[in-house]
């Protein structure tokens, strides 16, 4: 009897020694089983330059939330994208590239650890209906008004079936509006700014200390020659307005990103090499309108001529905090793009007013103070 119950003591203990490194194994890292409920993480993986690694959210599902940006509201952090699926790239691009869902949100407290909060701007299967799937919500921004109270949200529309084009309704600035960051959000309609004219590829928002903001985006006029070009929007930011300049030095440049830093606009770029990786480039202005000019490639070592693989998406400070911003770039995966990997990087500006963000394999926030040079 007695040696029954050392046996049973004996296969409790080692059942208990077996379940906590299970679970200390899943606690480390991103990368963690599917239905675990609770993924807990105090680390940024991004991994090697050649690595996808996993982001999960608390379901332990793949954070599916592509291209996106980040946006802080009474201290939760929200994470949204664009939904992508786990398809292939192929010709005529109704792929993975496309969605079927819409743009996602996620939130968070200290950026480590995500909840799905669910689709904030849907697909629709109605064929009246613009928003009918699968089509792109290319690049999606999020900024806030002050004044109305309202979540704005800009995209690169590309109607169904979701096939890159010239002609209207397969190039064009979206729009969409909510009360609150959670949605759900309205669809206002998807237009061209400037003159009504001119393609619209890749974009993001701005919004400056004076509250006013910008749509900047890769415009492709009917002679074929593509530039950077910057517009100023509506006070409830719903709308563009005929103010607006074309960045001439940025020509042919993507996958803009713009970050204000001690009183200096910079705006980093992508090469047009679609979803292949190439260098990226800073530039940089003491006025959003211009004259913008060249700072050069952000990056340093390995995979530099490539931005490591990656390209960028959007930059946001840590509450508020200027000196401490962070680069959001996506590793996209053409093979699997529910596959794509998240790379996230402190940026460090320098006492010459240039914009560096050096690759981490993993890091942590409390580093990120330390970073300036
Ligand atoms: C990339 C661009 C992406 C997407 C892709 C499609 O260059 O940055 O947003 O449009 O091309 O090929």
């Amino acid at each position: 009897m007695i040696h029954l119950q050392n046996e049973n003591l004996l296969i409790a203990i080692f059942r208990y020694l077996l379940k906590s490194l299970f679970l200390s194994s899943l606690l480390t890292t991103h990368c963690v089983a599917r239905n675990f409920e609770k993924v807990d993480t105090s680390i940024f993986k991004n991994g090697g330059i050649n690595e996808f690694v996993e982001w999960r959210d608390n379901r332990g599902e793949l954070i599916n939330a592509h291209d996106g940006g980040i946006i802080e509201s009474n201290g939760t952090y929200y994470w949204y994208g664009l939904a992508l699926r786990p398809l292939k790239v192929s010709k005529d691009e109704n792929n993975g590239a496309a969605t079927t869902t819409g743009i996602t949100l996620y939130s968070s407290k200290n950026l480590y650890n995500w909840k799905y909060e669910g689709v904030i701007l849907s697909t629709s299967t109605d064929t009246a209906n613009p928003l009918r799937a699968p089509m792109r919500m290319e690049r999606p921004k999020i900024i806030y008004n002050e004044k109305t109270h309202k979540y704005v949200l800009w995209f690169h529309y590309v109607g169904y079936p979701g096939k890159h084009g010239e002609a209207i309704g397969t190039a064009d600035a979206g729009v969409a509006v909510a009360d609150k960051i959670t949605g759900p959000f309205t669809y206002i309609g998807h237009h061209r700014p400037i003159n009504d004219s001119g393609a619209v590829k890749d974009c993001t928002l701005f919004v400056d200390t004076d509250a006013s903001a910008y749509f900047i985006f890769d415009r492709k006029e009917t002679n074929g020659s593509r530039c950077l070009h910057i517009v100023k929007l509506t006070d409830d930011y719903l709308h563009s307005t005929n103010k607006w300049s074309k960045i001439e030095v940025a020509n042919r440049r993507e996958a803009p990103v713009v970050i204000k830093h001690e009183g200096i606009y910079y705006l980093v770029t992508s090469d047009v090499s679609g979803w292949k990786s190439n260098a990226a480039k800073v530039y940089k202005a003491t006025t959003i309108m211009g004259q913008w000019e060249i700072v050069g490639n952000p990056c340093e070592g390995e995979g530099a001529e490539a931005t490591y693989n990656t390209q960028g998406t959007n930059a946001f400070c840590v509450h508020g905090d200027k000196n401490q911003t962070i680069i959001m770039l996506e590793r996209h995966n053409t093979e699997n793009f529910m596959r794509c990997s998240y790379v996230w990087l402190p940026v460090v500006f320098t006492a010459n007013k240039q914009l560096l963000f050096p690759y981490k394999k993993e890091w942590e926030l409390n580093s990120i103070v330390t970073q300036k040079k």
